[in-house]
């Protein structure tokens, strides 16, 4: 009898039946705000209605990590910063989850929950997201461009967000120009991303208001700033009116005059040529031409087919 009940036993163990008294569930994936509490899910389940269940040992480890973050075993030992959601447990509450204090972009990842019990022992994963929220961004106008025929070029600058987000260009007229300007991105202390972005102004195309607006990286946006262009570029100051010198003007006037007085005397002759033609030869098949539609008419309307000839 004994060592049946252990073959049975150890077949249970191998296939994982004999954990089936209790069960962990854990929220699949969590969404943290950078620099605020985090919380990742996991409660234990008694598989039996009346089964009570005294919890032995809790782990809670980052996947990656050698060491957990919080260990359970008759007290609880934790890293700073990382705490249990609830400070003791009974048969009514055995919520088991972790509480990151403060949430970093370093704490975004898979974590992994191991619970031993006095009914059987269960683990199951959890996806921690973190995401935190650009600052508005700040304008500023350079004279120094590397691009060629810019003369001045505006960059717009928001950090603070992650994870990467996006900024774009409108002008007051609500055209976008994100696609001239230039995006780089930045990893700041903390894992936070800056984005800048630059927007070279041309000669002809330079408008009075441009707005960069930044979005998060669901394409939401997040916050905007508008920047008013100063007095001296309202009236394109390089505008190539007069920059043009003059040689360069006549040598296209004169190709395109004489190209039009050419068209027209070619015009002139051919129309003359066609008036003489007209009048000569086709008088004889239009006079015939005539006879036969008269004919064609009388066929029809035969009353008058003796009277046609
Ligand atoms: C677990 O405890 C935390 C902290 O008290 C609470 O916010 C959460 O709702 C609890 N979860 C469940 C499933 O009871
Ligand atoms: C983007 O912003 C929206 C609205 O504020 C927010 O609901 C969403 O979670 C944000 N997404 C990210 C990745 O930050």
């Amino acid at each position: 009898m004994a060592s049946n009940f252990f073959i049975i036993f150890a077949v249970l163990s191998i296939t994982g039946v004999v954990d089936s008294f209790v069960k962990l569930e854990c929220d699949e994936t969590s969404v943290g705000q950078h620099g605020q509490q985090s919380l990742l899910m996991c409660v234990i389940k008694p598989e039996q209605n009346d089964g009570i269940v005294n919890i032995r040992v809790v782990t809670w480890r980052k996947i990656g990590d050698e060491e957990p973050l919080l260990f359970f075993h008759n007290k609880p030992n934790f890293v700073p910063g990382y705490k249990f959601a609830e400070s003791s447990w009974d048969e009514s509450n055995m919520n088991v989850s972790l509480l990151i204090t403060s949430t970093k972009v370093a704490d975004e990842g898979d974590y992994m929950c191991e619970v031993v019990t006095d009914s059987g022992d269960d683990h199951r994963t959890t996806k921690l997201k973190v995401k935190a929220r650009y600052r508005q961004p700040t304008i500023s106008l350079v004279t120094e461009t590397n691009t060629p025929n810019a003369h001045s070029a505006l960059i717009c600058t928001s950090e603070g967000g992650y994870p990467k987000g996006e900024l774009r260009w409108f002008d007051e007229n609500k055209v976008e120009w994100t696609a001239s300007s230039q995006l780089e991105v930045k990893k700041m202390d903390g894992g936070l991303f800056q984005l800048s972005s630059t927007l070279p102004l041309l000669p002809l195309s330079t408008f009075l208001r441009y707005t960069c607006i930044v979005f998060n990286s669901s394409g939401i946006k997040e916050d905007e700033t508008s920047f008013e262009m100063p007095q001296q570029y309202k009236k394109d100051p390089e505008a190539p009116k007069n920059s043009i010198p003059p040689s360069n003007v006549i040598a296209p006037v004169v190709v395109i005059g004489s190209l039009i007085v050419g068209l027209l005397l070619a015009l002139l002759i051919y129309r003359r040529r066609s008036q003489t033609e007209a009048r000569r030869p086709s008088t004889t098949p239009l006079v015939g031409q005539w006879r036969e539609v008269r004919r064609n008419q009388g066929d029809i309307e035969e009353g008058d087919t003796q009277d046609a000839e």
